[in-house]
């Protein structure tokens, strides 16, 4: 037991491309996990801060996550939004890979 959070899996990374991402679940939340073009992780939440969107329904390019209905952005590698409409960063999380297993750490309630 410690207070850092819990590290839970999510995913096979074997069945995510480069290039594609996926909604997951862990400890109730809905998250998006990332698999970028240069072969880096990265997790969020999977709505959008500016409205009910899921992320994963967008347009991934880079590390750039782009929301399908007004087309917000954020950078996936701080969730910092990137201009109109969204006025709220996204929340973001530590993805760490062992072996096939991807894991998500999940902070503590
Ligand atoms: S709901 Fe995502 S930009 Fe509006």
């Amino acid at each position: 037991m410690d207070d850092g959070g819990d590290w839970v899996r999510v995913a096979s990374a074997a069945g995510l491309a480069k290039g594609e991402m996926k909604p997951v679940e862990a400890a109730g939340r809905d998250l998006a996990l990332y698999h970028l073009d240069d072969g880096s992780w990265r997790a969020s939440d999977n709505v959008c801060t500016h409205a009910h969107a899921l992320l994963t329904d967008g347009w991934l390019e880079g590390c750039i996550i782009e929301c399908p209905l007004h087309a917000g952005r954020f950078d996936l590698r701080n969730g910092a939004g990137l201009g109109a409409p969204i006025e709220r960063d996204l929340t973001v999380y530590p993805v760490r890979v062992d072996g096939d297993d991807v894991f998500v750490l999940i902070p503590p309630a």
